[in-house]
């Protein structure tokens, strides 16, 4: 298959402020996708929409992460699907934010953060050296805990990653396509001048989501995207998020339970010392986990 990182790369090296890139043309919603052609079936979450079985987008073989010497994940193995949401649940310090950065390379900021094993996307290393870093987090886009607009306007936030990665065309377009796929575009529309900053935190999240939608990923990776909004701009949140997995994959981690139990398909849960204790369909994990230490911490007697 052609769509992974070696187009990628040919992206990066010709996205320059006056070479656009080759698929310009396409949208988020039009993005060409490969084919998968399997058969429908209900999946882990209660949506009424038939999920459909997909392939794998990203797979963990043996990733371990160290802090210096400190070992923050030990030898994760896990297969991600494409187009559903993943869920990844564990106590604090368990290294979920560390398996998240791995997969997009943030990790590569963190100066004493060292990957081993693999992490592949569309079946290619990540970490081989023939990949670009910052073409490939424009694949994989990622949302943190706290929205973090950037002190401009709606559109200019939106519009920001367009820019950087050079294209100049229809600009106005996908800024309204990105914000109406983040819901949020009946809220600004009139507003689109405004400071990010002005808006309200739910907002201030969505806009996140518009930002990173507006480049076309595949992935989006979010790092507790509601844990500091209220619970009904965390319900606007979780409908996004089930809405998103229609186009994108989704992984997401969450201190929140019956968060997990909602959006997901697949959880994956970690247990201290960064250990990736169990893997599978959200509804087994939380009904009929195979380890008596998840069932533990699922049903809060630790963590
Ligand atoms: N930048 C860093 N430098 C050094 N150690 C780090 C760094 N980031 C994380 N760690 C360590 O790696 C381990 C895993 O941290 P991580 O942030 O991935 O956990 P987490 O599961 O996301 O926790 P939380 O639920 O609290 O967000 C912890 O022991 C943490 O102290
Ligand atoms: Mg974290």
């Amino acid at each position: 298959m052609n769509f992974g990182l070696p187009t990628l790369t040919n992206t990066a090296n010709t996205s320059t402020a006056n070479s656009a890139t080759n698929d310009e043309s396409t949208t988020p919603l039009e993005r060409d996708r490969p084919a998968d052609g399997s058969s429908s079936t209900d999946a882990g979450r209660s949506s009424t929409r038939a999920t459909t079985e997909t392939d794998t987008i990203i797979e963990a073989r043996g990733v371990d992460v160290y802090y210096d010497a400190d070992q923050a994940l030990q030898s994760v193995d896990i297969e991600i699907p494409e187009r559903q949401v993943t869920a990844m649940i564990g106590p604090s310090g368990c290294g979920k934010s560390t398996f998240l950065r791995s997969i997009n390379r943030m990790n590569d900021l963190i100066d004493i953060a060292r990957v081993e094993g693999e992490l592949r996307f569309h079946g290619k290393n990540v970490y081989d050296e023939d990949v670009d870093p910052v073409a490939l987090r424009r694949k994989i886009g990622m949302v943190f805990q706290k929205p973090n607009p950037f002190p401009k306007s709606i559109r200019d936030n939106v519009a920001y990653g367009l820019e950087v990665q050079g294209t100049t065309d229809d600009i106005d377009e996908r800024v309204e396509r990105a914000l109406k796929n983040a819901a949020l575009w009946d809220e600004v529309r009139d507003q689109l001048d405004k400071s990010g900053l002005e808006l309200s935190g739910g907002q201030q999240q969505r806009l996140c989501i518009a930002r990173a939608i507006a480049t076309d990923p595949e992935v989006i990776l979010m790092d507790e995207p509601a844990s500091a909004l209220d619970p009904v701009a965390t319900s606007k949140i979780e409908d996004l998020i089930e809405e998103l997995a229609e186009e994108y994959t989704v992984v997401i981690v969450t201190h929140n339970m019956q968060q997990a139990a909602r959006i997901s398909d697949k959880t994956a849960v970690f247990l201290t010392g960064g250990e990736l204790v169990e893997f599978g369909e959200t509804e087994k994990i939380f009904e009929n986990p195979d380890h008596d230490r998840v069932e533990d911490y699922i049903t809060g007697k630790f963590g």
